[in-house]
């Protein structure tokens, strides 16, 4: 490839630039194809461990192995050429020690060549966070509803709509900014806390389900696009694949049973 032609891939520090900017675009991808096609209109693709129930049907982000996330990783990385691509660590892989996560932070960047890593992380982890970045490893946190942790909450439920609830978001954010985080995705908080922190932290804030009010926006790709029957109340529909695929099987099997598929034009003939 001549160096007219080639295609430059946004860096960390791309990312770190855009605080208070016009919005970082951020996506989630899983394989190649996908990531393929959403690579030009967005900043960041997020390998993320939703993986587990979009992809393999788990029930939650708890049983994504080390071996999953490399591998739809690796996929990824085939197919974005300019977005900056971070891969999840999985459940169990970051939690025991900071000398664990650099273990699997680094296996993840050197068998994937992704970006960065990212990791939910409460204040316990933020001398976790400062011992990867100290190390070379790029991590994007990610406070507010944490979906690793949702046997301790008993659920999926949004985040920072008490005080105390408040105070522990914001404290989690503060440690990863202040061990070395580059930016911090924000789960389902309410918009007056993502204001605020949005406007005390100096990385950008990326948010998802967590209001306009950030200096970023992320969701799950198969939900914007309208895979699933359910989706969180912060998504917004932009296609209909479900439909899509649902009426072309549809099609299909009638036209396979009719004998109308394959016509001439799909059939291989004598060679005259
Ligand atoms: O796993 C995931 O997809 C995430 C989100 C922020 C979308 O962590």
């Amino acid at each position: 490839m001549s160096a007219q032609t080639q295609i430059r891939r946004k860096t960390v520090r791309d990312i770190a630039k855009a605080k208070g900017g016009t919005p970082l675009v951020c996506l989630t991808a899983y394989d190649a194809p996908r990531a393929a096609l959403i690579d030009e209109h967005v900043d960041v693709i997020l390998v993320g461990d939703s993986v587990g129930m979009v992809v393999h049907g788990l029930d939650s982000t708890v049983g994504v192995t080390m071996d999953m996330m490399v591998l739809h990783g690796q996929a990824v990385m085939r197919g974005a050429k300019q977005a900056f691509v971070v891969v999840d660590m999985p459940f169990g892989s970051y939690e025991g020690s900071p000398v664990q996560a650099f273990e699997n932070a680094s296996r993840i960047m050197m068998e994937t060549r992704c970006q960065a890593v990212k990791l939910e992380s409460g204040v316990y982890a933020g001398e976790t966070v400062r011992y990867l970045v100290e190390r070379g490893v790029p991590v994007m946190a990610h406070v507010g509803l944490r979906p690793q942790a949702i046997n301790v909450d008993g659920g999926f439920k949004a985040k920072g709509r008490t005080d105390t609830e408040r105070e522990r978001v914001i404290k989690e954010a503060r440690a990863a900014e202040d061990a070395g985080a580059f930016a911090v995705v924000v789960e389902g908080v309410a918009e007056d806390l993502a204001a605020e922190l949005t406007q005390e932290l100096s990385i950008p804030t990326i948010g998802i389900g967590a209001s306009a009010k950030c200096d970023g926006q992320i969701l799950v790709t198969e939900d914007m696009l309208g895979l699933f029957e359910w989706t969180p109340k912060f998504v917004r529909r932009y296609g209909n694949v479900k439909g899509e695929i649902s009426s072309s099987v549809e099609k299909y099997a009638e036209e396979v049973r009719s004998r109308a598929f394959p016509g001439e034009a799909e059939t291989y003939s004598l060679k005259s």
